[in-house]
């Protein structure tokens, strides 16, 4: 098979890639431009670790793609090797340990014991925990990251007791590292809890253009090869990522994906054509990822403006879309919900960013919304078409209102 072959040789000896890992969102590069503030704040405040001490508790905020990780998981990386067995660490996204339960059974399983997945009482873990870490005989420091996510799915129990925990050790000592991109979520905890996991603070600002473009040239040197890239390109990418409240993840997520395409071009080099198609492409998928998750009348409704739309006039009333949006409902065989929530669900719409809803006088027959698309059709579809139910009946569906 020598087009096999070919394939394979491609792969090996990539006209633009260097290492293509370099730029993946979770790997922690050797340097981070424009984070020293913060590397040093937090390199500080952990410090005292070394000599035996306990740390402040850090509670960190900022947006999405502000290096918060990043720079936490760098600081500590060095302080663990300075620190030559006398501080561990744990890291715990707490995206996917949202219970108190699974952060503890977590906490154990980094200490190297383990408890089963169900059937002991939270008490109980915590309990266990508490033991084992104090057998220890060491400083612990334990980043909670995405802390909203635990808070708001299961309260805050845990941290209520982990931030007091200090108190019934001997040996050893415990340290939080709390991470956020939603400070709104400290409305949810208990004040006690919110002193003291604030301790001490730290902020991370948005990433300017100028910022963005250093970070991707030092980690582009190493990751590509060295005349593959068009030099309007990085530019575009941090140009685009800085309006996107400057978040490097996009930002390294747009380069990573135009390199790809151009590689799949067959192409030498890497231009700002293959940047804006990146563009499209992650802009559809978060389209279809918000599509996804929602209720079936969420979709019906969203149909039912994507149909308006597509074959009436281009903006719509919440009347108007309420009568295509029962018609939908009737061809699909399931009951309408009231007038009511339809325009509730259309207010939900465009907070989504989904559609553009505004509200417009109509003189002395009051007021009414205006509603028309605000993500691009062939990704409505697309994210449409991903759920089952709809799947078999979207194209009749579809047809029908031609
Ligand atoms: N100063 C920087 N230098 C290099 N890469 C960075 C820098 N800041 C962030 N990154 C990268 O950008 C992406 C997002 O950063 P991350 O720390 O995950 O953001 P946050 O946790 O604030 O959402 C990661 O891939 C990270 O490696
Ligand atoms: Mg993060």
């Amino acid at each position: 098979m020598s087009i096999l072959n070919e394939i394979f040789e491609k792969a090996l000896h990539s006209r633009i890639f260097i290492n293509r890992e370099l730029l993946l969102p979770d790997y922690v590069p050797d340097e981070l431009p424009h984070r020293d503030k913060q590397i040093v704040q937090l390199g500080k405040i952990l410090a005292p670790s070394l000599a035996g001490y306990r740390p402040s508790n850090v509670f960190i905020y900022g947006l999405t793609g502000t290096g918060k990780t990043a720079v936490t998981k760098y600081v500590l990386r060095k302080l663990i090797e300075k620190a030559k067995g006398k501080v561990i660490s744990a890291y715990i996204n707490c995206r996917n340990s949202d219970t108190n339960y699974r952060v503890l059974a977590d906490l154990i399983f980094s200490l190297g014991k383990s408890v089963p997945f169900t059937g002991l009482s939270t008490a109980e873990v915590f309990s266990r925990f508490k033991n084992y870490l104090d057998s220890k005989r060491k400083i612990m420091i334990v980043v909670l990251d995405e802390i909203d996510y635990l808070v708001k799915k299961s309260g805050d129990g845990v941290l209520y007791h982990l931030t007091r925990i200090n108190s019934c050790l001997k040996h050893s000592k415990l340290s939080l590292i709390g991470i956020t991109n939603d400070l709104k979520f400290t409305e949810y905890l208990d004040p006690r809890v919110k002193s003291s996991l604030g301790e001490e603070e730290l902020v991370f600002p948005p990433y300017t253009g100028k910022e963005l473009e250093d970070i991707l040239r030092i980690r582009a040197e190493k990751a590509l090869r060295k005349d593959a890239l068009a030099p309007g390109v990085i530019p575009l990418c941090a140009a685009i990522a800085a309006k996107q409240n400057g978040d490097c993840r996009l930002a390294l997520d747009l380069l990573l994906k135009a390199a790809e395409m151009a590689e799949r071009e067959d192409a030498n080099i890497v231009t700002e054509r293959h940047v804006r198609l990146a563009q499209r492409e992650i802009e559809k998928n978060l389209v279809i990822d918000v599509i996804i998750s929602m209720p079936l009348h969420v979709k019906l409704v969203l149909l039912a403006i994507y149909l308006a739309e597509a074959f009436n006039t281009p903006e719509q009333t919440t009347g108007e879309i309420f009568n295509v949006y029962k018609d939908v409902c009737r061809k699909m065989g399931v009951d309408p919900v009231t007038q009511r929530r339809v325009s509730e669900i259309i207010s939900e719409l465009d907070m989504l960013g989904l559609i553009n809803a505004k509200v417009v006088s109509m003189g002395r027959y009051g007021r009414t919304k205006k509603i028309k698309l605000a993500a691009s059709k062939t990704s409505i579809l697309e994210g449409l078409k991903s759920d089952r139910e709809l799947y078999d009946i979207l194209e009749h569906i579809i047809e029908e209102f031609k």
